[in-house]
């Protein structure tokens, strides 16, 4: 457990918010939810379906499987199956096949965002080719499919395709421009559903559905996913303009030199009358080479404190979500990773 305050997690935010939470680390809240020997069955599943005939794809989807990540959508599909009765390998099934997704969809994400880095390593595309990348994203995309063949609930396999359209759709719709910022926030709101709340509504009502959930509650986990992936988008847009490489395991100051206008942006430049935020709000265009006055300016603004307020309300509707649940280890695990969501630094 780490006791910190909102200006630690954000050094160089300037935001300072004078409350000391308390905010659990991943490790603490599966420690506590007694998660961990579940989610190394996730881990050994995930290699051994990685293995392929093909040399390239077996090499690259090792490399891209063994680099980690927080595993945080496993988590969720474990730790929403708990919410009912729970079979270990059948909820095991979504959670292989949820980080495979996602795994895929970073590996088409970085070749995208032309990023080098990823999980603090050198991205499929960088280290193989934009060939390899496309391929090992698309194997991934077939193996996640491959996992739930064998789940006898055919709402499953409709929650995952349904949420990779909708991740594919989003990735190819940009922010385009920063006002008027009603305009602005449609556009990071429906993106950001799309690319990234997507696959943590999937990873909730899948979790539920193999648990034996209502439809009440698959509708639950479904509000509570959608809200808690938006949030957590709404911080990695954040940490991109506040954290750093060697923090994050891919580059910070990414978004704003790929032209990628995110929700911090979007609130400086309607709070500001600085003449940086005024030409970017003009163009919609920020010049790579300003990224770091870019950075400055929207954080002197106040674009990263009324991100954040945003991500803590959109956060409370999510748990509001889950009010109807019977007080237990798993719904704790739930509640703590909503914590975890607004105040983590990786
Ligand atoms: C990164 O997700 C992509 C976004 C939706 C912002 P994570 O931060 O969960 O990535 P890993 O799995 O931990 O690497
Ligand atoms: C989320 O967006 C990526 C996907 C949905 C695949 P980002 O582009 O912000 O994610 P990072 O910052 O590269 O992890
Ligand atoms: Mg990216
Ligand atoms: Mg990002």
């Amino acid at each position: 457990m780490v006791t910190t305050t909102l200006q630690r997690a954000l050094p160089t935010s300037g935001v300072s918010l004078p409350v000391q939470v308390v905010a659990p680390t991943l490790s603490d809240i599966i420690e506590r939810a007694a998660l961990a020997d579940d989610l190394a069955l996730v881990e050994r599943t995930m290699v051994e379906r990685t293995a392929s005939r093909s040399r390239p794809i077996a090499a690259a989807g090792a490399y891209t499987v063994s680099a980690g990540g927080k595993r945080l959508r496993a988590a969720l599909v474990l730790l929403a199956a708990r919410l009912g009765s729970y079979d270990l390998e059948r909820a095991a099934r979504p959670a292989v096949a949820i980080e495979l997704l996602h795994a895929a969809s970073l590996v088409h994400d970085d070749l995208v965002d032309h990023t080098l880095r990823r999980r603090g390593r050198v991205t499929v595309h960088a280290r193989w080719d934009r060939h390899v990348a496309l391929m090992v994203g698309d194997y991934f995309f077939a193996l996640a499919a491959n996992e739930l063949a064998a789940e006898p609930d055919p709402r499953i396999i409709r929650f995952y395709a349904d949420a990779a359209q909708t991740v594919v759709e989003g990735e190819l719709r940009p922010v385009t421009q920063l006002e008027p910022m009603s305009v602005a926030l449609e556009q990071y709101f429906y993106k950001t559903g799309a690319k990234t709340a997507a696959l943590f509504e999937a990873a909730c009502k899948a979790g539920i559905a193999v648990g034996g959930g209502t439809a009440e509650q698959v509708e639950a986990l479904e509000r509570f996913g959608y809200n808690l992936g938006v949030a957590f988008q709404i911080i990695d847009d954040i940490l991109d303009f506040t954290s750093n490489e060697t923090a994050l395991g891919k580059p910070a100051g990414n978004d704003l030199r790929e032209g990628t206008l995110t929700l911090p942006l979007i609130y400086a430049v309607a709070q500001s009358d600085a003449p940086l935020l005024r030409e970017v709000a003009r163009t919609a265009r920020p010049n790579p080479t300003q990224v770091p006055q870019l950075i400055e300016a929207v954080i002197a603004a106040g674009g990263i404190s009324r991100a954040l307020d945003e991500a803590r309300q959109i956060v409370q509707q999510a748990q509001s979500a889950l009010a109807h649940f019977p007080p237990t280890g798993a719904l704790q695990a739930l509640y703590d990773i909503c914590d975890f969501v607004l105040q983590r630094q990786v």
